[in-house]
C-alpha cells in the first residue's frame, strides 16, 4: 500500500466510525446473503460480535502506517479463526461483504481510489492471515 492509500483508508474509515453499529449490521446481513453457509458458524447473538469486529477493524486501520505493530495480533486472530471453522476461501467473501458495506456507508465518498485502497488493505491483511493460519501456499492461490 502507498502512503496515500493508507491515508484514504483511514479517512474513509473515520467517516464510517460514527455509524459503526449500522455498518456492522449491514456487513453481516450482506455476508450471510452472499455466503449463507457461514451463518451457522457465528453465535446467535451478534451484538457482541459486531462490536468486536468494528473494534478490531479500527485497530487494523490505525495500524496500517506501522504494520509491524499489528502483525502479532493479526496472526493470533488468524489462528483463532481456524478454530471458528474459517477457511482460506472464506476470506475473499468476507472482503467482498466488507467492501460492499463501505460502499453503502460512504456513498459519494466511495471513489475508485478509495475502493482500490481498501482492496489493497484487505488483500494485505487477509493474505497475511491466510498465510499465518494455513500456510504460504494457500495465501498465494
Ligand atoms: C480480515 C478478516 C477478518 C477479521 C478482521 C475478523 C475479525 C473477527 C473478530 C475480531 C472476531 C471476534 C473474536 C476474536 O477476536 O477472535 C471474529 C469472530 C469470528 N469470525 Fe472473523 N474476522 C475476519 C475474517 C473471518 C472469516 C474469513 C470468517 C469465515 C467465515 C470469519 C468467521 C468468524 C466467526 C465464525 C467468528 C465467531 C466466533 C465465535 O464467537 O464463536 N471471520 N472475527
Amino acid at each position: 500500500m502507498t502512503p496515500d492509500q493508507i491515508k484514504l483508508v483511514q479517512q474513509s474509515f473515520s467517516k464510517v466510525a460514527p455509524i459503526s453499529e449500522t455498518a456492522a449490521v449491514l456487513f453481516y446481513d450482506r455476508l450471510f446473503e452472499i455466503a449463507p453457509q457461514v451463518k451457522a458458524m457465528f453465535p446467535a447473538d451478534m451484538a457482541e460480535q459486531r462490536k468486536k469486529l468494528m473494534a478490531t477493524l479500527a485497530v487494523v486501520v490505525n495500524g496500517l502506517g506501522h504494520l509491524e505493530s499489528i502483525l502479532p495480533a493479526a496472526s493470533a486472530l488468524a489462528q483463532r479463526h481456524v478454530g471458528y471453522g474459517a477457511r482460506a476461501e472464506h476470506y475473499p467473501v468476507v472482503g467482498a461483504a466488507l467492501l460492499w458495506t463501505l460502499e453503502k456507508g460512504l456513498g459519494d465518498a466511495w471513489t475508485p481510489e478509495t475502493a482500490a485502497a481498501w482492496t489493497a488493505a484487505y488483500g494485505a491483511l487477509s493474505g497475511f492471515m491466510i498465510a499465518e493460519a494455513y500456510g504460504r501456499s494457500q495465501a498465494a492461490e
